[in-house]
């Protein structure tokens, strides 16, 4: 049985006793589990069934705390944490040596991330330890950004939700390379490249679009979970420039999400229309779990553009989609 909670005082003391506990950040989900705790950290990958080459992101209350998790601080990641948190940016540091193994797959680097949220931040600083948590979910499929949608995935499995539904930006955090002699991006969130390269101009975008075996086997060793099925709903997904009653199919089990109404959208099964690409982002995955609810079998996704936090929502629609990046 998977416990609903509502108090931050029960998820510290779940996760101090080597338990398993889904909570809100401003990004999506959670699922905290003590750093320290080899056999919670086992029982947490065998909960999302999660390939032991990924390694999990530290939450820590404070940026101050790095010392926590990470072996020395660069100065261009100290200037990246300054302005950026607490907030949607996962910073990667080498290691401490304490930081179990099996929590940065084997790397000798560690991820670590201060969410800006209120509950996040109580349950963090309440339990004391450094607390790893990826997303909220079974693994390869959408990040969790209600309580209910963490409870499909993990009903049984986990011990506790923190159960208030308190994401904002629904997408994940921007995760950048510190390690190196320039920061580079890794995975694109809600923090943009423009954003960093405005506090540190020489960071580096994300590099996956070059070809080439030698780049391919830098990102392998730099941040192995992306490549690895990600975001991916039951339902097909179509992904589209332009929606138009030409290009969709007005037919039953068919459903639409983007920012552009067209003629004949009353006629699918499940669809919407969102003001904003802020707004999309933050219902995107919610969109997609809703859409397998209702035994939908396609959905046709418009495309982001890329600039914003669009960035990120097309690189989670092409992955959602089944396209590497
Ligand atoms: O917004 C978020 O980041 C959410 C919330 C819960 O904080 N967490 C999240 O965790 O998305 P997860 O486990 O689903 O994704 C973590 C990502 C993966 O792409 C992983 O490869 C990368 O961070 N990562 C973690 N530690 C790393 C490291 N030491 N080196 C390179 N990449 C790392
Ligand atoms: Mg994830």
């Amino acid at each position: 049985m998977t416990a609903k909670i509502q108090s931050t005082e029960e998820a510290a003391d779940i996760i101090r006793h080597g338990g398993l506990v889904a909570f809100p950040t401003e990004t999506v989900f959670g699922l905290g589990v003590d750093a320290t705790n080899a056999a919670a950290v086992e029982r947490l990958f065998a909960a999302k069934g999660r390939p032991s080459d990924n390694p999990l992101i530290v939450h820590l209350a404070d940026r101050h705390d790095w010392k926590i998790a990470a072996a020395e601080l660069t100065s261009h990641a100290e200037a990246l944490l300054e302005v950026f948190t607490p907030g949607p940016l996962t910073v990667v540091l080498p290691k401490r040596g304490e930081i179990n193994s099996m929590v940065t797959a084997g790397l000798d680097s560690v991820g670590i991330r201060v969410p800006d949220h209120a509950s996040a931040q109580e349950i963090l600083r309440q339990a004391g330890v450094p607390v790893a948590a990826p997303s909220a979910n079974r693994s390869g499929r959408p990040s969790s950004t209600t309580w209910r949608a963490v409870l499909e995935d993990l009903e049984g499995r986990i011990d506790a939700v923190y159960c208030e539904d308190t994401t904002r930006i629904g997408i994940e955090s921007t995760v950048v390379d510190c390690c190196g002699d320039r920061p580079q991006i890794l995975r694109p969130g809600a923090v943009t490249l423009q954003q960093l390269q405005a506090v540190v101009s020489n960071t580096e975008g994300r590099t996956e679009h070059s070809t080439g075996e030698d780049q391919r086997a830098r990102q392998r060793v730099k941040s192995p979970g992306l490549l690895h099925a990600h975001y991916q709903p039951i339902a097909k997904i179509c992904l589209i420039e332009q929606p138009s009653s030409h290009t969709i199919q007005l037919e039953k089990g068919i459903a639409y999400c983007g920012l552009i109404d067209f003629e004949g959208r009353q006629h699918l099964d499940f669809s919407k229309v969102f003001p904003t690409t802020e707004a999309f982002a933050s219902a995107f995955y919610e969109f997609l779990r809703e859409a397998d609810r209702r035994s939908i079998a396609t959905v046709y996704v418009q495309l982001a553009v890329d600039e914003g936090i669009g960035q990120a929502l097309r690189d989670r629609q092409r992955r959602a989609a089944g396209k590497s990046a």
